[in-house]
């Protein structure tokens, strides 16, 4: 391993297995452009306040920019040899300029360097994820409106419950990851606070100016505690939290996925792109992407739960543990990155057998609600029109027909209010169609839940500053 940075104070080279177990630089290099990016504003923030000369500063910021330009070109390899970034990109500088390069580290410590590197990364990472949200959002939008006229049975418990648009089926999506959108820019919001300066943990003796340094990198704020700063680990947590939840989301519309192609159901195709084979079975195309992007749901579930885990009961303040957060974090990120890449790209290529899911749509008896509220409608308590209505759908069971099927004749037996407008009464169309309660499958309300849908996705720039609201 290359010289270790803080060899003073020891007597006995470290064990190899020592080495292994605590180097982090395999996961931890992809913070290269962070550190380097922290390093340079720290730099000049050192000069501005007279910390150290201003030409062994440019030095140093010119060394880092020459450095961050060769690992890119893939010419300075980030190995083993190391133990973490911040060791790896400071040997370097010290190997190219010499003793200079140890004037970097002045008023700093890696406990601060390693919080700001995550904050920079996370600033970053949540910002594209906030944009493929949108792109996820916008899929919906053009999906639901492409197919307004197309009606499906809506269901609960996975029973035929009441015909609805699909389009206000595929909005409710888009409500959903509206939510996760905003959970993730509050929790932008919160990662948005620059702790460098703060040092080991109890900030420094030096005149540093950490408002310049936060300036210089675009935060809105410097953090208020320097044992906080090096501690706490929370917005990586809600970020996970909130990445859990969303990838919930889209588990449910895998799962719906999933279903609505089998055989069975037939309610969708997705495109060949998004399938695979079976080895075995020549006839098999398999939804293993929705497959996989349920089965992904759990390895971010787990992450949330390694981070929660690693914090708790951590004395205040940085442990070595908090090393321990990065790979759950690193792997959230790209798994939802990945994952929501892919889902936008997948929506707009699923065909929809529309003539099968308004087949659907009237069948299993969706229309027994309406049947009682026909009744309510006319006088009869709605607790003795569910009644009736109940004992119809049994009656059509036995005869082995659908409510339509029936007579005026056989369901004035069941009830002398019936009178022969309940046949269009009970259209699919028109079911839903009266639905206009707010939030309601009426075709209109599900038009301006586009409209709304629309403008506002129109108004979001994503990931963009403008749109982090201050709520602390
Ligand atoms: N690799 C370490 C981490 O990720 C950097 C901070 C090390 N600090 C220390 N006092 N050993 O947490």
């Amino acid at each position: 391993m290359a010289e270790k940075l803080w060899k003073g104070r020891f007597e006995q080279p470290t064990d190899k297995l020592v080495e292994d177990y605590t180097a982090s630089i395999h996961f931890d290099s992809r913070l290269y452009r962070h550190d380097i990016q922290g390093s340079i504003a720290h730099c000049r923030m050192l000069a501005e306040c007279g910390i150290i000369p201003h030409e062994e500063a440019s030095l140093i910021v010119q060394t880092l920019g020459e450095i961050l330009r060769d690992i890119e070109r893939g010419k300075i390899e980030l190995d083993s040899s190391q133990e973490d970034i911040h060791m790896a990109i400071e040997n370097e500088l010290t190997a190219r300029i010499g003793e200079t390069g140890g004037k970097l580290h002045t008023a700093r410590s890696r406990n601060d360097q390693v919080a700001l590197d995550m904050r920079l990364f996370m600033r970053e990472a949540i910002s594209s994820i906030l944009d493929l949200i949108g792109l996820v959002q916008s899929s919906l939008v053009e999906m639901a409106e492409n197919h307004i006229g197309v009606v499906m049975p809506g269901f609960t418990h996975l029973q035929h419950a009441q015909p609805i648009l699909f389009s206000h089926h595929l909005m409710a999506y888009y409500e959903m990851f509206g939510r996760d959108f905003a959970r993730l820019r509050d929790c932008l919001n919160r990662t948005d606070v620059m702790p460098l300066g703060s040092a080991a943990l109890a900030g420094t003796a030096f005149s540093t100016d950490m408002e310049w340094t936060a300036r210089h990198l675009g935060f809105s704020r410097v953090i208020g505690n320097s044992i906080d700063a090096v501690s706490d680990r929370d917005y990586l947590i809600e970020f996970c939290s909130a990445s859990a939840i969303l990838m919930m989301h889209v588990s449910r519309m895998a799962e719906e996925l999933v279903i609505w192609s089998s055989a069975e159901f037939a309610f969708i195709e997705i495109s060949d792109a998004f399938c695979t084979g079976s080895s075995i079975m020549p006839q098999k195309k398999n939804p293993d992407v929705p497959e996989l992007m349920r089965g992904k749901t759990g390895r971010v579930y787990g992450n949330l739960f390694a981070l929660l885990t690693v914090a708790k009961g951590l004395p205040l303040a940085y442990n070595r543990d908090l090393q321990e957060d990065k790979e759950p974090v690193f792997d959230s990120v790209d798994t939802v990155m990945a994952t929501l890449r892919l889902l936008s790209k997948m929506l707009p290529q699923i065909r929809i057998n529309t003539e099968r899911m308004a087949r659907m749509a009237g069948q299993g008896f969706t229309a027994a609600t309406d049947l009682a509220d026909y009744l309510a409608r006319r006088d009869v308590p709605f607790r003795k029109a569910h009644h009736v209505a109940g004992r119809i759908v049994q009656y059509c069971i036995q005869a082995g027909k659908e409510l339509g099927d029936c007579s005026l004749d056989e369901l004035k037996s069941f009830h002398k209010a019936f009178d022969e407008d309940v046949f269009a009464y009970l259209d699919v169309s028109s079911i839903i169609d009266r639905r206009e309660s707010v939030g309601g499958t009426a075709t209109p309300r599900v038009k301006e839940a586009i409209a709304r849908a629309k403008a506002e996705l129109k108004s979001r720039q994503p990931g963009s500053k403008k749109n982090i609201e201050t709520d602390e």
